[in-house]
């Protein structure tokens, strides 16, 4: 599979990839900003509707109908904002695009910030990347250096500044508004919503926040077509390649790039990523980052993008993809997976901040031996009052898969409960 068609990224990560000799040489390297600037913003985010892009960074929000949101009319300063925070457990794609091809996520966001209006942008990164944070300075001041950003860009009269501003090591950072807060100086708490930030985002200013992976998509939609890289997707309403960050017990982990819709989650981890280790049984997948709804051996004959992996209660995210093998405790996954967002909650509203230690507090009981009969319902009463309660999503990241593992994998929490200890131990 991954053979039959060429990757947009994969194929260029290699560590020659991100010299901007590398970039002009192989991959038309800003050819495709110099073609967007002598577009009009209209028929640029007109090219991107068609391409059927949907955001990367975990809700799969068309691309070019967000940019469609930015007011034409507004006197404030608008806004490009990368997030580069990628903090989801299990998710690793935009390290490797960072890391290997930084001047096509620069190229992207000229493109981007050209369509909107912004002279401004940032690549919001986390703090634990500093790494990719240098190699990304490198090739900004590389851009800059031969006029790909800065004043009049290509000769354009257009104008973009691009700055990196590293994060401080906090999963809350990555909810865009919480990102903005963090950006101008404030704590990391996500922000009532209405206004959205296309309205009021940076510094108040109408403002775009997108996906490292959906920005470094955007020179090849307007190097080869909206329609191009529409088809690329095998499935109706999802655009392009997809990279998938497959971690856990499988034989071949790693970064892979299929064409969306292309797969099913079975061939993905029996195909693509080799199967199980030491050729176990699968006992769960979680499809799309931590914060995903679990699924069991059985639910894996399905196509892995947003639409059908909605249908059936989970969801694609970040296409950060964990496998678990069959002599893996479950309960203790969850609970680990409920302490991370535990400690990521930012503690602004009272069901996540709450909800979240009771969850932990609940599984590790029953983890070590010590749960209760009951421990079971209260665990689900406590997740459904979280979901849908909170300002942003982490509630719901945190509440939904104690919820799904609950209800999926009943038998091993009950197991825990009887015999008053791990079956596994
Ligand atoms: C708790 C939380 C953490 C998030 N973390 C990230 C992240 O690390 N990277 C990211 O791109 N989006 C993250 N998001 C989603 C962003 O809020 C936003 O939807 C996304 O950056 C939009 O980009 P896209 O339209 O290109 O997908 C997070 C959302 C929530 C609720």
């Amino acid at each position: 599979m991954l053979d039959e068609f060429e990757t947009l990224f994969i194929q260029h990560f290699n560590d020659n990839a991100r010299s901007l000799a590398y970039y002009l040489e192989k991959m038309q390297g800003y050819t495709a900003s110099k073609k967007a600037l002598a577009m009009p913003q209209d028929e640029v985010i007109s090219e991107v509707k068609k391409s059927n892009l949907r955001g990367r960074g975990g809700a799969g929000f068309p691309t070019g109908m967000k940019w469609g949101f930015i007011p034409k009319n507004s006197t404030k300063p608008k806004y490009l904002v990368c997030n580069a925070d990628e903090s989801e457990p299990g998710t690793f794609k935009d390290r490797d695009i960072m890391r290997y091809t930084p001047h096509l996520l620069i190229d992207g966001m000229v493109i981007g910030a050209h369509a909107i209006g912004a002279n401004t942008g940032y690549i919001y990164i986390r703090g634990e990347y500093t790494r990719e944070a240098k190699l990304l300075q490198v090739a900004i001041d590389e851009a800059y250096s031969k006029g790909y950003l800065g004043k009049n860009i290509q000769g354009s009269k257009f104008d973009f500044d691009l700055t990196v501003h590293r994060g401080a090591g906090a999963y809350i950072c990555g909810e865009e508004t919480g990102l903005l807060n963090s950006l101008e100086g404030k704590r990391g708490e996500p922000r009532v919503k209405p206004p959205f930030p296309a309205q009021s985002g940076a510094f108040g200013g109408p403002t775009i926040v997108n996906n490292v992976e959906t920005l470094a998509g955007i020179p090849y939609i307007i190097n080869r077509g909206g329609e191009w890289f529409s088809k690329l997707g095998k499935i109706e309403k999802s655009g392009g390649t997809r990279l998938f960050c497959v971690s856990g017990h499988v034989k071949k982990p790693g970064v892979y790039e299929l064409p969306a819709g292309s797969v099913t989650l079975r061939q993905l981890v029996y195909g693509t990523c080799g199967g199980i280790l030491g050729d176990k049984k699968l006992k769960a997948v979680i499809p799309g980052g931590s914060s995903a709804p679990v699924l069991t051996a059985d639910e894996i004959d399905v196509i892995v993008d947003i639409e059908p992996l909605m249908k059936i209660g989970t969801m694609l995210g970040s296409a950060g993809i964990i496998v678990v093998s069959e002599d893996y405790c479950i309960v203790k996954l969850i609970r680990r997976i409920t302490r991370f967002y535990e400690h990521e909650s930012c503690g602004q509203c009272t069901p996540c901040r709450e909800g979240c230690r009771w969850m932990e507090d609940i599984l590790d009981r029953i983890e070590r031996g010590k749960g209760r009969e009951q421990d079971l319902a209260l665990l689900l009463e406590v997740a459904d009052n979280m979901s849908g309660k909170t300002l942003c999503a982490l509630g719901d990241a945190a509440a939904g898969p104690v919820i799904s593992f609950v209800k999926k994998f009943r038998a091993d929490f009950e197991a825990h409960i009887r015999g008053a200890k791990c079956p596994n131990v």
